[in-house]
């Protein structure tokens, strides 16, 4: 099934039979701009495998959502939406199918494989200069990029188009835990965000809040008077994010069921009933989201909620997971039954360990699941990667109908190159390890690469056990990500900030505080990042082409005008970074406390910084800006008039700072605020001007850092008409 039919502006060129792929891409990297190459053919066998050559230092980025370092040069990787909960470094999916990478060569090129079953991408594993694309299937289509690195992004970002864009308030801080079991549990959680004095804009309600796990169900006896409970919480200016599944309880008398069995909403088994599989609510039915019509009908859903005052969802389950199938259990139990009372040989134990262990998200249950896709019938595991792509499409044309000027939060799990226009996505099921802070840290890039730019992962880990200096260090990354959400699993140590002694509690207000000083700049660089198709999260090479920052796997460029380099060790207080030219360092620590002694100049090269826990490491690059504002515990309350602006500034530089009204979809007719900052050290004097067409704007104060390390504050309140000059 081909993802896109047609592509404008794009040069398209047709192949009959099926020609030798060397020769192909031969062809194809004698042009400069980028082409799409229809299906092309092996008759054959049932795969089409493409070998290509890599040279020794070409690194290889993309693949978006996938385990590994950046550059994903020695490992295989699969996609094929997975629920995998253990994200360990030999697993070669996760929940995204992103099928798109960049190679960064003398001559870089990238590929983008429009395909909706499996494909294997051995990147140099089996023989280190050679990268094979295995596609399970013929129909297919694939893209060829050429041009630097920020090109082919942007030539493949605008292909796909323009990504999702949250309400302003899901830049806020976002608390969530698979077990708030009632509304007052959620209330108190409410209330000790304002009791302890830290922000918060959003919770989630994981699978509790329904009555039996059934989707777009309340529980009666624990979230009474839902409608109350929304609007009360929003009295407090937090939003609620309930969950939905992709599986459909079956239960007779609940009309979800009734209604998707009536009309045939369901995915089908071989014999044409209804599959049965089953998840948390026990034995469900998944809609059939390849259909139109169910997908109409599902979206339909979401309202049920909305008109009770929600507005965001996160879609999970969808890859779709199944915990086991009717056939999958009943093969396994005979199985395991057949071996009693024997004298098991080592082979055969295994196999029946196996048999157990593998009975969930087993690819013959998908063999065994067929879609009506308007009218042709479809195997399952053809079209497997498309299933959470059409769940969150549903969803989202759900909330178009219910107002289609409006924002809504809406974050999901599974997939698929061209849902980003959709929706968000959280990384899944990580677990409370110094491992997957560094994962989320080298993930952000590629989904960027595949248009998810609002993400983030479960900050402090989903699963095991979170300490205060994991989730302090974890949140000193995540403030950065436009997705900032504590989020844990039930019977874990709790992670809710004041769930650590005082000190922990004090140092992560200070970092949560500094991410809503911060929403000027990171929304502003994520709207850029999306309107011109480019990274927000980036690694070195992105801006430098020196061959130092393409090994550089544990520093992140974040939007224009800062660099990252978190720490991510257990008992660490500092590390090395990597310099690709002079930089201040800035150790942020209380937004309050911002001073000229947190401030340092290094020189280009490598440094090992000290950092110590209550600190958070920023580089300011030279010539650039960063916009703040004073934090405040929501982010409708924050004060955008008066602006702090901040930044290495030796003889020059400039920064467009873009905001809207964060909660219609007026951007994306132009509907926007432009700040344009210019500033220019002549004779050892900073001269500032200020051109915008944001009325409200009062105050900003300028620190600037100059080629000798020296600060210099400059305050400026008075603005002549609309053109204001400082
Ligand atoms: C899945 C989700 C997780 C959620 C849990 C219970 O594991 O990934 O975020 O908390 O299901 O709904």
């Amino acid at each position: 099934m081909k993802f896109f039919q047609s592509v404008e502006g794009v040069q398209k060129i047709s192949f009959g039979e099926m020609i030798p792929t060397d020769t192909i891409l031969e062809e194809m990297f004698k042009e400069t701009e980028s082409f799409y190459i229809p299906g092309i053919i092996d008759k054959r066998t049932s795969h089409h495998i493409w070998k290509l050559n890599l040279n020794e230092g070409d690194v290889v980025y993309g693949l978006g959502q996938s385990i590994r370092g950046m550059n994903k040069r020695g490992f295989v990787y699969e996609s094929f939406c997975t629920d995998d909960p253990n994200h360990t470094p030999d697993k070669k999916s996760l929940y995204g199918a992103h099928n798109f990478f960049v190679v960064l060569s003398d001559n870089p090129w990238g590929i983008y494989i429009d395909f909706a079953g499996k494909v294997t991408f051995d990147v140099g594993f089996e023989h280190q200069d050679i990268l094979l694309i295995d596609v399970e299937g013929v129909d297919f289509d694939a893209y060829i990029f050429n041009g630097t690195y920020k090109e082919i992004i942007g030539r493949f970002r605008s292909l796909i188009g323009q990504s999702y864009v949250p309400p302003k308030w899901g830049f806020g801080y976002q608390q969530s835990r698979w077990s708030y079991v009632d509304k007052n549990e959620v209330l108190s959680i409410a209330e000790k965000f304002d009791e302890h004095d830290l922000p918060c804009d959003a919770i989630y309600l994981d699978i509790d809040y329904m009555e039996r796990f059934k989707d777009f169900t309340v529980s009666d006896d624990r979230f009474s008077d839902f409608k109350t409970f929304v609007s009360d919480l929003k009295l407090k200016d937090i939003k609620l994010i309930p969950i939905i599944d992709a599986g459909v309880k079956i239960e007779s008398g609940y009309d979800v069921y009734e209604e998707g069995v009536k009309n045939s909403y369901f995915c089908k088994d071989e014999n044409g009933k209804p599959f049965v599989a089953a998840v948390w609510p026990g034995k469900v039915h998944f809609p059939d989201f390849l259909n139109s019509r169910v997908r109409e009908w599902f979206g339909q859903k979401y309202h049920r909620l909305m008109d009770m005052g929600i507005e965001g969802f996160w879609n999970d389950m969808n890859e779709p997971a199944i915990f086991y199938s009717e056939q999958g259990l009943k093969d396994a139990i005979s199985f395991v039954s057949d071996q009693e009372g024997k004298n098991l040989d080592i082979y055969t134990f295994f196999d029946l360990k196996n048999k157990i262990m593998n009975i969930s998200n087993s690819e013959s249950d998908y063999k065994s699941m067929y879609h009506n896709y308007d009218g042709m019938k479809v195997n399952h595991y053809d079209v497997h990667n498309l299933y959470g792509y059409f769940m969150t499409r549903a969803a989202a044309e759900g909330f178009k109908s219910y107002a289609p000027e409006k924002r809504h939060l809406m974050i999901t799990r599974a997939s698929h190159i061209g849902m980003a226009k959709h929706s968000g996505i959280w990384t899944g099921d990580n677990h409370s390890w110094w491992e997957h802070l560094k994962l989320n840290i080298q993930m952000m890039p590629s989904l960027g690469m595949a248009g998810f730019l609002y993400s983030g992962a479960d900050t402090g880990g989903f699963g095991g056990e979170a300490s205060g200096e994991l989730l302090t260090r974890w949140l000193q990354f995540s403030i950065f990500t436009p997705l900032l959400r504590n989020h844990s699993a039930m019977g874990t140590r709790k992670q809710e900030p004041w769930m650590f002694e005082t000190e922990t509690l004090d140092r992560i207000r200070d970092v949560i505080k500094m991410r809503y000083a911060l929403v000027p700049y990171l929304y502003s660089e994520f709207m850029k990042a999306n309107f011109n198709h480019e990274l927000l999260f980036a690694p070195l090479s992105y801006e430098y082409d020196d061959s130092r920052s393409k090994r550089v796997e544990d520093q992140l460029l974040l939007g224009d005008s800062l660099m990252l380099a978190p720490v991510y060790e257990q008992n660490s207080r500092g590390r090395s970074v990597y310099l690709p030219e002079k930089m201040v360092l800035w150790k942020a620590t209380a937004y309050e406390h911002l001073n000229e002694n947190q401030f340092e100049l290094l020189e280009r090269g490598y440094h090992f910084v000290d950092v110590a826990l209550n600190e958070i490491p920023i580089y300011l690059k030279p010539g650039k800006l960063v916009v703040m504002t004073k934090p405040e515990n929501r982010i409708s309350t924050l004060d955008e008039s008066n602006l702090v602006v901040l930044g290495f500034v030796p003889d020059h530089a400039s920064y467009i700072l873009y905001n809207d009204d964060g909660l219609t979809k007026g951007y994306e007719s132009g509907d926007s605020l432009q700040t344009i900052f210019k500033v220019d050290r002549i004779n050892n004097k900073y001269h500032i001007s200020v051109d915008t067409n944001d009325l409200a704007l009062k105050t900003i104060t300028f620190y600037l850092i100059d080629d000798s390390g020296n600060w210099h504050v400059i305050k400026q309140n008075t603005f002549i008409n609309d053109r204001r000059y400082v």
